[in-house]
């Protein structure tokens, strides 16, 4: 598979990327993968000025001349985008929401109804064999409601979309809490596998990754006791 991963973490020790990366171990083991592995914030993408030229020229890149055409031309490519981000303020950070803007390019001014009613823009290119893996972790533990805005965001601009929402994700990198993360880390791992094989990963896998690794409370009192 050609799969690109835009790691959308500023951090370079990311809780999230720890994920993604064990994630990629286990897929690894499944065959010869092509990776690409983004650095957003390194980059430089200058957010859309919504000049529309793009549909006009229709060649699949933007008329800003930064970073953002080369990713283009990786994520048309791909047969699997992961993005791998931290949850802020209930959304993707704001370096790579200017990512995903800029991907309209390709996306067509042209629309089309779905069978359930969604309108959606013509695709310059035939994305229905693109798959996509969102992993995304937060610093709250799970309650309802922390990552209703991202899931519905997801649904609306991706592929053939797996979403996995990991609370208390600080832990990842917490070496005092690595009893409970590794096992996590594990089952990322088997995951990677699973979809390497599968090109799925199934909803008890999906429950399983983003299970809590310690209960609320527990996790609350000890970040409030640091
Ligand atoms: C600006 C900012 C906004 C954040 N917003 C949220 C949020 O809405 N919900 C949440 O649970 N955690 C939030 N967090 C916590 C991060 O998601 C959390 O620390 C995560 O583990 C960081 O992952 P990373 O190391 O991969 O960057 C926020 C952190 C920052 C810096």
């Amino acid at each position: 598979m050609n799969i690109l991963v835009l790691n959308g973490s500023p951090k370079q020790k990311s809780d999230t990327f720890r994920m993604t990366e064990a994630f990629l171990k286990g897929l690894n083991r499944t065959g010869e993968h092509t990776l690409h592995i983004v650095r957003v914030i390194e980059r430089q993408i200058a957010p859309c000025t919504g000049c529309f030229q793009c549909w006009q020229r229709m060649d699949g890149h933007c008329v800003i001349e930064d970073d953002q055409n080369a990713i283009l031309d990786l994520y048309r490519a791909a047969d699997l985008v992961i993005w791998s981000f931290p949850l802020y303020c209930y959304g993707m950070p704001s370096h790579l929401k200017a990512l995903l803007d800029r991907t309209i390019p390709l996306v067509k001014m042209q629309m089309r109804q779905e069978a359930d009613g969604r309108v959606q823009h013509e695709t310059l290119t035939d994305f229905s064999r693109q798959r996509t893996l969102v992993f995304c972790g937060c610093g709250f533990p799970d309650w309802d409601g922390n990552f209703d805005s991202l899931r519905l965001q997801c649904r609306q601009c991706f592929c053939n979309l797996q979403l996995v929402c990991v609370p208390e994700a600080p832990m990842l990198n917490v070496p005092q809490a690595a009893v409970v993360a590794e096992p996590l880390l594990e089952r990322f791992e088997q995951a990677g596998e699973e979809y390497g094989r599968n090109l799925a990963l199934s909803p008890e896998t999906v429950a399983r990754l983003e299970t809590p690794m310690i209960p609320k409370e527990v996790y609350i009192r000890i970040v409030n006791s640091v």
